[in-house]
Formats: C-alpha cells, structure tokens, sequence
C-alpha cells in the first residue's frame, strides 16, 4: 500500500512512523512533512495541505493507495471531498462533516438533536456593540470559556474566572473577523477520547488526557497543548464505552440522518462531571498531542486500520490490539511559546530518523544538515512502561538527553494522575 499523509507536525510524525511500520505499507510520503520525519517517509516540502489540485496532482504522482490527511483546515476546505471525487481512498471527513470542527454553533446543532450532554452556548458575532457583549458575558460565568468559532487548531480558547480578560478576547477575536462562542464551564477532568468512525460505525481508540496550559500546575495561557498520557488510570471503567454509548454514537448517527455521514477520526473532547461525560468539543481529526502516545500503544498495524475506514470498511475490522501499560508524550516547545516563540535556534540530540528513540519532530526545520526550531512546539518525545509513572521516567530520560537553548517544557505531565489527585466530582 503506497501511503500519502497531508500536514507537517508531530501527529504526522507519529502518523508516518505508525505507517512505516506496517508490512502492508510499501510507501510512507508526507506533505509538506518536515525534516525531522525524513527517517520514515519521503517529504514533498512544496506541496501545501490547504493546496487541493497540488495534493491531488502529487496524490494522482503517487499512485497513492490511501491518502491521509492530519490537520483540520484542508479537511475543512474540501480537500477530502476533492481526493475522492477523483477516486482516491481518503482518511479524513468531507467538509460538510468537518463542520463538526469547523463550526461550533454547526457542532453544538447536531449535539441538541442527538441529545449529548454538553455546555450551553451562545455566539456573538462581530458586529455585536460593546453593550451587548457585556451583556453577554454577564449571562456566563464565574469561569468564561471563550471561543474562536473560526478555526483556530485548538488554541482559540480562552478559560478565565477574570471577566475582563473574556471581554478581551472577544474583542480580539471580533478584531480577526471571527464570532465568538461563550459556553458555560464545564466541571470535571478532561478526556480526550479519539474514535474511528464510518457511518454509524464507531470503534474508540485509547482514551488519553492532554495537558493545555504552558506551565506546570495547569499555569499559564493555553497553548496547542504541552503533552499528554494514555490511558487513564482514573476513568470509570466503563468510562470508554459510556463515552460511545452516549456522546460518539448518538453523534455518528445524527450526522448520517442529517446527510452529512463522517468518515474518519472523531476527536471527542470531554468533561467527566458528576453526570458523566459531557461534551467540551469536537474536532474532525487526530488530536496532538494526544496522537503520539496512543499510536505508540496501537498494535494492530495502522494502515490497515485507516483503510478500512477510508473504503467503508471499518465494521469488518477485526478488534483492534493494544500494547499492555503506558504512554507519555512530553512536547518541547520553543523560547517564548506560545506568545512569541524564538525561531532558528539549534537543536542537539535530536537528528531526522530517531522515530526508535520515540522522537517526534513538529517545529523544525534543517540548516547545514542539522535540526534548528522552526515553530512553537517544536518536538515531542514519547516514553513508555508498565505503569505510568515508568513511562513518564521514560520520557522525561529521553528528554534530558535534547538540547533546545532557551526551550522550555512541562515537567508535570500524567502526574496528577500517577499521585491519585485526578477525581470525578460527585
Ligand atoms: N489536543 C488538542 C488538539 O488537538 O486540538
């Protein structure tokens, strides 16, 4: 199976390396890919994921297999819907399903008629006068949850119990040309359950938690996400399956009874309140960093796994196999990440091929054949064990061993979780 993967972070690492090993898969090629995954696939670095004729003229090049695309903006321009109007198997949703991602107000309509738990949500567009944001703002509260209801990756959100940092971002957010969702906060730790869905079929993945703020004790302002643990040693153990009974199922076929059935990766972001699961969002693709530790534990050969949902074929799928213990991915991210990160710094202990040694490359780019920093998050490194806390050692090792000047990174991730301090309100 010749393999073609759209997008140039970490998750695409991951993506690839997951790929690279398996022993249906002849060909790993990504675009525009980054060099730090030049160990397992072949780059095609002009060549943009938002390009649709230049993806599916290096698609059609290719004689691609199975196209697989990572990030949310090609998927929410049609780039799914393009690749297969010419005949290609696709991993990834048409944009009317990408909706669930790509509009908020679009998400939270399927979820009312599905009837999944989830906050109460408001838009405010951007011709809103100063009064009637403030009047909008005083109907949420003591914590504001304010949302970029564009597309923003996962880091348009601000949490904040300050109101006028809320009021703020809705301006800022105003100033972009984008509307603004307020949503109710949602109580209880957060899971991030991935699921492969095609149609009515729905087969989850491992569940995993993020870590979003920048600093240790969940400090800081929110960022694309700082690294990331899997599974959860504190969910119910029914948490997975009550997870698809009520949230991804109801979701999967209320897209089908609307007339936009999703194909691809179902990014439920959760709550675990005193009810249950409720739903925080949705995205319409691989979450990062999450990707990089719940791949690592996936047995079953990937390939495999995201044709069966590309051709229709995921309820043939035999169950999927999961390495026994842990997973920790810790994200190294540059000098001043996320206001302003510090480019073109060198990076040692690192080189392109180091997938083995659990390396995964977002950030980077190469000069004189060596790794510099090149974006925000620049690396992630995965480490894995038996228990949790031996997979956090595990990564934290690899990551002493990597020099980035100036780069900085959480040193607390999975730990809450490892000292028993994560629990579900009653
Ligand atoms: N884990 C956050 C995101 O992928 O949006």
């Amino acid at each position: 199976m010749r393999t073609l993967v759209i997008g140039n972070g970490a998750r695409e690492h991951a993506l690839a390396y997951s790929l690279s090993q398996d022993p249906e898969v002849t060909e790993v090629h990504v675009a525009p890919g980054n060099p730090g995954m030049a160990g397992v696939a072949t780059l095609h670095p002009g060549v943009k994921g938002e390009d649709a004729a230049a993806v599916l003229t290096l698609a059609g090049e290719l004689a691609a297999d199975l196209v697989v695309i990572g990030p949310e903006i090609p998927l929410v321009a049609g780039v799914a819907d393009a690749l297969r109007d010419a005949g290609f198997a696709v991993f990834g949703p048409s944009a009317d399903a990408a909706r669930i991602e790509g509009s908020k107000a679009f998400a939270k309509g399927v979820m009312a008629a599905a009837g999944v738990r989830t906050a109460h949500a408001e838009q405010v567009g951007p011709g809103a006068s100063d009064a009637e944001i403030e009047a909008a703002v005083d109907r949420f509260g003591p914590t504001w949850v304010v949302k970029d209801d564009g597309l923003a990756g996962g880091k348009g959100v601000v949490v904040t119990p300050d109101r006028a940092a809320a009021v703020q971002h809705v301006h800022d957010v105003h100033a972009a040309g984008n509307p603004v969702l307020l949503e109710s906060f949602l109580d209880g730790p957060e899971v991030s359950l991935f699921c492969l869905v095609d149609g009515e079929t729905v087969v989850p993945l491992l569940p995993a938690q993020d870590h979003k703020r920048v600093r240790d004790n969940d400090e800081g302002p929110n960022t694309g996400g700082m690294g990331a643990y899997t599974p959860l040693p504190w969910l119910p153990a029914d948490g997975v399956q009550r997870i698809v009974d009520e949230v991804c199922v109801p979701v999967a076929r209320q897209m089908v009874k609307d007339g936009c059935p999703f194909s691809g990766l179902l990014y439920a972001g959760l709550a675990w309140g005193a009810d249950g699961p409720a739903v925080v969002e949705f995205n319409c693709r691989f979450g990062d960093p999450e990707t990089q530790a719940v791949l690592d534990l996936l047995k079953t050969p990937l390939g495999g796994v995201l044709n069966a949902v590309a051709t229709g074929t995921l309820d043939q799928l035999p169950p999927l196999e999961w390495e026994d213990g842990y997973a920790v991915t810790v994200v190294l991210a540059a000098e001043g990440y996320p206001e302003k990160p510090v480019t073109g710094v060198a990076i040692s202990g690192v080189a392109a091929g180091d997938e083995r040694r659990g390396v995964r490359a977002a950030g980077v780019a190469e000069k004189d054949g060596a790794l510099v920093s090149s974006g925000g998050r620049v690396l992630n490194v995965i480490g894995t064990g038996a228990t949790l806390e031996a997979a956090r050692e595990a990564a934290y090792a690899e990551l002493a061993t990597i020099d980035l000047p100036g780069g900085h990174y959480r040193t607390d991730i999975g730990l809450a979780a490892v000292e028993g301090r994560i629990s579900i309100p009653e």
